[in-house]
This record gives structure tokens, C-alpha cells and sequence, in this order.
């Protein structure tokens, strides 16, 4: 791809360009790209109602860009390498060619159960090639796809599935995650007693786990996909056809669908990839994240692929067989760029160096983090003992809703500073405003940070509501996209992501919604209301603290709390399990009946003192009570 910046100056230059004409610098990304109609206008947009639209008329379809556009000079290069979760399992590859092939297969599959252009597909798979495979023939066909981690159990599943009107469910029966298998289909077999929206569920197997096949709905991919070929036309899709959902949690119970579209996505996530981590062709390119979160869809499908990059795909975690995992990885398959999230590095520093000396890492060329802010301290370490001080480090800051990133540094070009995401990439224009909206300039300053101006990849709406995508992205401050986050500006201009300032939790990189967490919380029959805050964690960077009214006293306290927990689990997943939860006879409440949060956060974080004005509370006894039986 042509558009590879190298140099410091040439990166001011090309951010002066984009921010003083947008549509030229745009247009001239996407020229690189194979389109089956040129787009006649750049862009149009307004952030009042929102209203976006990048490459107007332009048509295309994005898996030709992945895929067809570099079988002539790749088709025999790695598009995926695919390392199991058990070590003694062989590793996959599979050539462009081969992913090529297997998409359309499976594209056709999808058609033969009826599948067409604008139907929800719902994913919900374990870190296998064939997810990829599932997303990509989703877009081959122009079906929608909406992809749920495979940590989210039945509850949340359900309530995904449901919002997006799926017709169409593709699992497995199981997956592995280090010594556990998680039955999935199963779950999903739970989950779809509260959703008449699907026809067919398509069965990949991959554990062997014993799973019911309910008949005609039920198919297993073995046996449909013998029964298509390989030949399988791109389905023509506008720009603003939509490409994807994928849920994000918010400040109430109900999960946002995030909805990005198909061209601006493509130009922006191969424009980042590419610019970001330098990547040059023929390096193996390792992003730890599952594809069930948005870095999955953004740096280890679409924008790799999109830049003909071999993309290397893990099933397990890092602590599987031992800590050592992602390190023997990196030397087994010669990783040179390497992508993953703070916490993992603090989990793997916490584990001792003797996981790492016996690894050379002199692959490596450049590291990545993402999800939620580093530490210093991780900073330093991952330099030191992953990088051997010699592989740049980018911290990149971006959201679901942002589809790419948007403030990093570029690979090697941009001097880093630990914890800084540092400058915006060519095309973001950054603002930092005050609780009024009102700008705040100059440096050495901190706000709420927002962005002015639309880039490609920007949320176009949150399914089947768009006020909601108004309310919650742009209504906050007048013509402004405000990202939730709190961030500082240093002396030299350089950004450093600071957390989120509303009811969401980034509990070990993953945003989760204290109301959904509550929601699941209450499923216990005698749990009659509960509060959940945030609390500093040094490894998940947050940890989840409960505080549960029950409907009577129960002597058995310790019980009552591994139920809860089993609860959440249940309904929610393990990902969001409490780590402290307090038994409490009341919460603090205003006269209105609303919780005071920011009381409950501050003795979560073991603030007891200056817990600010109380005196609005229906019953300020409530505090001391809490207070005393605060759980450090
Ligand atoms: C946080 C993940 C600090 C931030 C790609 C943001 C970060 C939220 C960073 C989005 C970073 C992401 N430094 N904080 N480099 N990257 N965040 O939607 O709070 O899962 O708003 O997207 O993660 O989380 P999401």
C-alpha cells in the first residue's frame, strides 16, 4: 500500500493536510483501494442528528479488498496462522489463497440456509480460523455480522441476539481457554429459548463436546460445507452499507450495537494498521485480543488482511500451559510485530522473569498496547524485558465506536513517552472541553476529551436506535463526539487517556456496564437491589466491587456470596464476576431515589473521608454503615 508514512515531518505534513482538506487526503487513502464503482462524493456529514456518510455511492465489497485483490502476488503467502490453546495440537496455516477458498465455501453455506445481504448473523465461536472465516463469508454476502465474545454466557448472549433480530446463529460445540472447555452451543441452545428471530443454528465442532441438535434448526459445518464449492461473487455494497454490529456496554442495562459501515471502515482500518505498527510485507503480525471485541475485528481480521499481512491468531490465554505461552509463541512462529493489552503484561510481570528468560524474542521488531491505560511501571517493564529496549512501543487509544485507532504513535516515528498515547493520527482532531462543553486550549491542561471532526471509521449509528447513538455519543456537548474518556494534554501536545468518566468499568480491558452487571446481580432470588462501582485493581486495572441489599438476613454470608457470584457468571459471564461484594441494609440515595455512585466509588476506592456533600441523602446512616463494613 502506498500511504506508508517515515518520517516524523512527513507525518506533521500529512496531518496538516488532513486536517485542512479531509476529503483530499481521504480520497487519496482510498484510491489505493478496489472498488467496483468510484464513490462520488467524499463526505457528508453533521454531528447534530449524527449524520455521517464517507465515499458516497462508492461500491464495494470489503472481502475483495481482504481477500481476491492479493491472490495475484500472495495468494501463496500466510494470510492466518492459527496457534491452538493446547501446544501440543499442530498449528494452522492457511495461504490467501486457501482463506480465499474457505470464505466463499462458507459463504455459500450461509446462503444455502438462507442467508442474503442485510440479514444479522449472529457469531458467537472460539479463537478458530473458522471465526474468521464466519466473519469474512458474512461480508462476502453482505449479511450483517455481530460477533459476542465467547466469555459472555446465555443472558447476554440472548439480549445481543435479540436487539439485532438475528436469523442466523453460528457456534461451536465447545471451545478451549487453557485447561477449561466452555460449552457453547449449549449456551446458545440457552439463550435462543428467548429468541424466535432464528432459523438455524451452524455448528462448528472443535471440542467434541456431546451438544443436542435440534432438528431443522441445528446443522453442523461439516456436513453443509461439503455440500457448496468455492466459488462465491462478492456481493456489491455501498459505503454506507452496514459491514457490522458489535455490542458495547453503556451506562444503562442494555448493550449498544455499534454499527460500522463498509467503506470508511476499510480505508481507516488498513490507513491505521499499516501507519501504526509499520508493518512491512512479509512480517508475522501477532494481536493477542479475541475477535468477539473490536481490536479482533479492527487489527487482527480486516486491517491486517486488508494490507495482505500474515496475521497469527491464538485460541488460548496466556498463562496456558504456564506464563511463558506468549513468548514461546513469539519465537515459534517468528512474531515481529506484537499487539496485546496492559493486562496482560501486569499479569505475566506478576509471574517472574523465569517465564521469560528462557525466550529469545529476537523476532520481535515492534510492540502494542491497547484497551485500557498502561501504567508506567508495565511500560517499563514490557520495554525492557519484552522489547530488550530496542522495539518501539505504541500505546494506542481508541473505542469500539471509533472502529480504528486514533491517538498513537507511529511505530519508531513518534518519540514515546510511557503511559502517553502521545499525538492524533493524521485525519483525528482531538479537543479537550470542560464540563460545559467549553474548549479548553493550550497545554498542560486535562478535560473530557472529544473529536471535532468525522474520520472514516466513525460509529454510524447504534442499531435499531439511532437517538440513542445521539444521546449517548454526541448530545453530551453541542457538535462534538465525546468519547467518555477523561484525558490530559502535557506540555508537549502529548495525550494521555486518563479513564472513563461515566458508569462504565474497563475490568482487565474489557468495558463493562455497571447497570448489566446489576442486572445479573439481581437474578438472584434474594437479592433485592445492588450498586456496582469501580476500584483501582494492579493488575485488571479495575476491579468490581458490589454492594447487595438481600431480601432477609442470611447467617451464611460466605455462601450467599459465591452464589452471587455463580449468578453473574451465569447470566453474565465469568468476565464479570465481583471481586469484592459487600452485604449492605441500604444505599445511599437521594430524595429522588437515585444512588449516589460517586459516595459508593469513593469508599470503594477506600475513601472514607471527604465522601463530598451527603446532604442531599433520603438517609445519610446509610454511609457510616457502608463505610464500616467496607471490604479493603
Ligand atoms: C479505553 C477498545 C487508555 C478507553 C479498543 C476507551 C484506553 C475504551 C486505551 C474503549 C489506551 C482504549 N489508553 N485507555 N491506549 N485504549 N482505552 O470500546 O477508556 O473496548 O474509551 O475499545 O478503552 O474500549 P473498547
Amino acid at each position: 500500500m502506498p500511504n506508508r508514512i517515515t518520517s516524523f515531518d512527513e507525518y506533521k505534513r500529512e496531518y496538516q493536510r488532513s486536517v485542512e482538506n479531509p476529503e483530499a487526503f481521504w480520497a487519496a487513502k482510498a484510491d489505493a483501494f478496489q472498488w467496483k464503482q468510484k464513490w462520488d462524493k467524499v463526505l457528508e456529514w453533521n454531528f447534530t442528528e449524527p449524520d455521517v456518510k464517507w465515499f458516497l455511492n462508492g461500491k464495494l465489497n470489503i472481502t475483495e479488498n481482504c481477500l481476491d485483490r492479493h491472490l495475484k502476488d500472495k495468494g501463496d503467502q500466510q494470510a492466518i496462522i492459527w496457534e491452538p490453546n493446547n501446544p501440543d495440537e499442530k498449528f494452522r496455516t492457511l495461504t490467501y489463497k486457501e482463506l480465499h477458498a474457505e470464505v466463499c465455501r462458507f459463504a455459500n453455506v450461509l446462503k444455502n440456509n438462507g442467508a442474503k445481504k442485510g440479514d444479522r448473523i449472529c457469531i458467537y465461536m472460539p479463537m478458530v480460523p473458522e471465526l474468521a472465516i464466519a466473519v469474512l463469508a458474512c461480508a462476502r454476502i453482505g449479511a450483517i455480522h455481530s460477533v459476542v465474545f465467547g466469555g459472555f454466557s446465555f443472558q447476554s448472549l440472548a439480549d445481543r441476539i435479540h436487539d439485532a433480530s438475528c436469523s442466523l446463529v453460528i457456534t461451536a460445540d465447545g471451545g478451549f481457554r487453557g485447561a477449561k472447555d466452555i460449552a457453547l452451543k449449549s449456551i446458545v441452545d440457552e439463550a435462543l429459548l428467548q429468541c424466535d428471530s432464528v432459523k438455524k443454528v451452524i455448528v462448528l465442532k472443535r471440542t467434541n463436546t456431546a451438544v443436542i441438535m435440534k432438528p431443522d434448526r441445528d446443522l453442523w459445518w461439516h456436513d453443509e460445507i461439503q455440500k457448496v464449492n468455492d466459488d462465491c461473487a462478492a456481493e456489491v455494497m455501498d459505503s454506507e452499507d452496514e459491514l457490522f454490529i458489535l455490542y458495547t456496554s453503556g451506562s444503562t442495562g442494555k448493550p449498544k450495537g455499534v454499527v460500522h459501515s463498509s467503506g470508511g471502515y476499510m480505508v481507516y482500518t488498513a490507513y491505521t494498521f499499516e501507519n501504526v505498527f509499520q508493518y512491512n510485507q512479509g512480517d508475522v503480525y501477532w494481536c493477542t485480543a479475541d475477535i468477539g471485541w473490536v481490536t479482533g475485528h479492527s487489527y487482527l481480521v480486516y486491517g491486517p488482511l486488508l494490507c495482505g499481512a500474515t496475521t497469527l491468531m491464538f485460541e488460548g490465554i496466556p498463562t496456558f500451559p504456564d506464563a511463558g505461552r506468549f513468548w514461546n509463541v513469539i519465537d515459534k512462529h517468528k512474531v515481529n510485530i506484537f499487539y496485546t493489552a496492559p493486562t496482560a503484561i501486569r499479569s505475566l510481570e506478576a509471574m517472574g522473569l523465569d517465564f521469560v528468560k528462557p525466550y529469545k524474542l529476537n523476532s520481535l521488531r515492534v510492540l502494542g498496547t491497547v484497551g485500557e491505560p498502561i501504567n508506567e511501571e508495565a511500560w517499563q517493564w514490557y520495554h525492557k524485558n519484552i522489547g530488550k529496549e530496542k522495539c518501539p512501543i505504541v500505546d494506542t487509544w481508541w473505542q469500539t465506536e471509533t472502529g480504528g485507532i486514533m491517538i498513537s504513535p507511529l511505530a519508531g516515528i513518534t518519540k514515546t513517552k510511557p503511559s502517553f498515547a502521545t499525538l492524533p493520527l493524521p485525519g483525528i482532531q482531538p479537543v479537550l472541553v470542560d464540563e460545559k462543553g467549553n474548549e479548553i486550549v493550550g497545554n498542560n491542561v486535562e478535560g473530557r476529551l472529544c473529536i471535532k471532526f468525522p474520520w472514516p471509521a466513525i460509529i454510524r449509528t447504534t442499531y435499531g436506535n439511532h437517538q440513542r447513538c445521539f444521546e449517548n455519543y454526541f448530545s453530551q456537548f453541542k457538535n462534538l463526539y465525546f468519547t467518555g474518556d477523561g484525558c490530559r494534554r502535557d506540555e508537549d501536545g502529548y495525550y494521555r487517556i486518563t479513564g472513563r468518566v461515566d458508569d462504565v468499568i474497563k475490568v482487565s480491558g474489557h468495558l463493562l456496564g455497571t447497570a448489566e452487571i446489576e442486572n445479573a446481580i439481581n437474578e438472584h432470588p434474594d437479592i433485592v437491589e445492588s450498586a456496582v462501582v469501580g476500584f483501582p485493581h494492579d493488575i485488571k486495572g479495575w476491579g468490581i466491587y458490589a454492594f447487595v441489599i438481600p431480601e432477609h438476613q442470611r447467617s451464611d454470608t460466605d455462601q450467599l456470596k459465591k452464589e452471587i457470584i455463580e449468578t453473574v457468571s451465569k447470566y453474565m459471564g465469568a468476565i464479570a464476576k465481583p471481586d469484592k461484594i459487600q452485604i449492605v441494609k441500604g444505599l445511599p440515595k437521594t430524595r429522588s431515589g437515585k444512588i449516589m455512585r460517586r459516595i459508593l466509588r469513593k469508599i470503594a476506592e477506600g475513601e472514607m473521608s471527604n465522601l463530598g456533600d451527603t446532604s442531599t441523602l433520603l438517609d445519610p446512616s446509610v454511609v457510616e454503615e457502608i463505610k464500616t463494613g467496607a471490604i479493603k
